[in-house]
């Protein structure tokens, strides 16, 4: 939940004493054994402000990796954790303006302007709107906002009152309850039914979970727009949902890639794609393709495209004689039966010391099964459980490698 911010305190933080304030707190350690002794100090210099500079430095620190500008930004604990990576949101605004350029566009559920911010900075739009019912994400919107480039539209709104004529509108409706990856439609807020028939003829981008059941969706709401799934550096991340595709596959995997190690960059598999593989024999390699691949319905479009074949039908692992550039392979040592005392006594006979399990099809968890079978020798094994058609196939492989 995090610390309660106060439109009071986002004034502070914006102001010069503020910025002085936070520049001071960002030089202190705040870790648990100097908390005390800070927060002392915090309190003495600029109450009350001291819980409003913690919070805004440590969600600051934990923000690095996902937000370009962190370091300047603010944020509420539960913002920052909502906030659409910039790499994912830069994607985004660079796709709308290039098929709606010269567009204005309205981010109706901004929050603290993560997506503005690439929105903003994207040369191919006229104009940029940002609106939010909260207030104190609005200021610390408008704060992020002004940090570099063009600075946006900022309005008090409620998603579900057409406030605006932007040509294109975006949203990303928050989950009102619940954690993990699975939840219902009407637990979004804004609702996201309501939302596509308020702005219903306008072009709609909405970012959900990518725990979002697209299918239900399709099914029994008629939804007949593109459903994108996008991972980065191989965590799926979201799906996104774009009414306007007219003549365009109705599903997309974007697979966006910033690691410095990353050997290719990103790429997107399209259900356009001929989808035309066999079924076979494993090959030397087990390939485990990027997880918005999979959960895009996708893999036998990612087969075709690069020269591999499916273990089985219903499976998602592929294998081929060739790994695709930057995808992890596994080259196959042997192939085993899914029994432990089976896997315990190759694995032994292999040497096998440490043992990564990946597994699909089958109901194993692979942290219990790697203390069961005891790998004590000296060597780095991966082994790929799974099913082909009802029968449990283990493939005992070399540790997984990045081409
Ligand atoms: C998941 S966050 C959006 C995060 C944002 N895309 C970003 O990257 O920072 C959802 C936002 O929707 C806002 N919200 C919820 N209900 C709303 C409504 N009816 N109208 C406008 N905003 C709403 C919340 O205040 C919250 O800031």
């Amino acid at each position: 939940m995090g610390y309660r911010f106060t439109l009071d305190d986002v004034d502070f933080l914006r102001s010069r004493h503020g910025s002085k304030a936070l520049s001071t707190a960002g030089e202190l350690d705040l870790s648990s054994s100097s908390m005390l002794g800070d927060v002392g100090q915090l309190r003495r210099r600029y109450p009350p402000y001291d819980g409003a500079l913690i919070e805004t430095i440590l969600c600051r620190r934990r923000a690095r990796t996902k937000l370009a500008a962190a370091q300047d930004m603010l944020f509420t604990d539960d913002a920052l954790q909502q906030a659409t990576a910039s790499a994912v949101a830069h994607h985004r605004a660079a796709e709308i303006g290039d098929r709606f350029p010269g567009a204005v566009v309205h981010d109706l559920t901004c929050s603290i302007g993560a997506e503005l911010v690439e929105l903003s900075a994207c040369p191919d739009l006229a104009g940029v709107i940002g609106s939010d019912i909260d207030a104190v994400r609005l200021s610390m919107a408008r704060h992020n906002t002004s940090l570099g480039g063009r600075v946006p539209t900022l309005l008090r709104a409620d998603a579900l009152a057409p406030v605006s004529t932007a040509d294109v509108v975006i949203a990303d409706p928050a989950r009102r309850s619940g954690s993990g990856r699975v939840f219902r439609l009407d637990q979004l807020t804004p609702p996201l039914l309501d939302m596509l028939s308020t702005w219903a003829g306008r072009p709609l981008v909405v970012k959900c979970a990518p725990g979002l059941d697209y299918r239900v969706l399709r099914d029994r709401y008629g939804f007949s727009g593109q459903v994108q799934i996008t991972s980065l550096d191989g965590a799926v991340r979201e799906a996104c949902l774009w009414t306007e595709r007219d003549g365009e596959p109705r599903r997309r995997a974007t697979v966006l890639r910033t690691r410095p190690n990353a050997t290719v960059g990103s790429y997107e598999v399209t259900d356009d794609i001929d989808d035309d593989v066999t079924v076979g024999e494993a090959g030397e390699w087990i390939v485990d393709p990027d997880g918005a691949v999979v959960r895009a319905g996708l893999v036998r479009q990612y087969a075709a495209t690069h020269g591999l074949w499916q273990l089985d039908a219903q499976i998602a692992y592929l294998t081929g004689d060739s790994v695709p550039e930057g995808e992890r392979g596994f080259r196959v040592i042997e192939t085993t039966g899914v029994a432990e005392r089976e896997l315990r006594r190759r694995l032994s006979t292999l040497d096998c010391g440490t043992l990564e399990i990946l597994v699909r099809g089958l109901d194993v968890d692979p942290d219990a099964l790697r203390k069961r079978v005891k790998p004590r020798g000296s060597r780095s094994l991966s082994l790929v459980l799974t099913r082909i058609g009802r029968k449990g196939v283990g493939f005992i492989c070399e540790p997984g490698v990045r081409f």
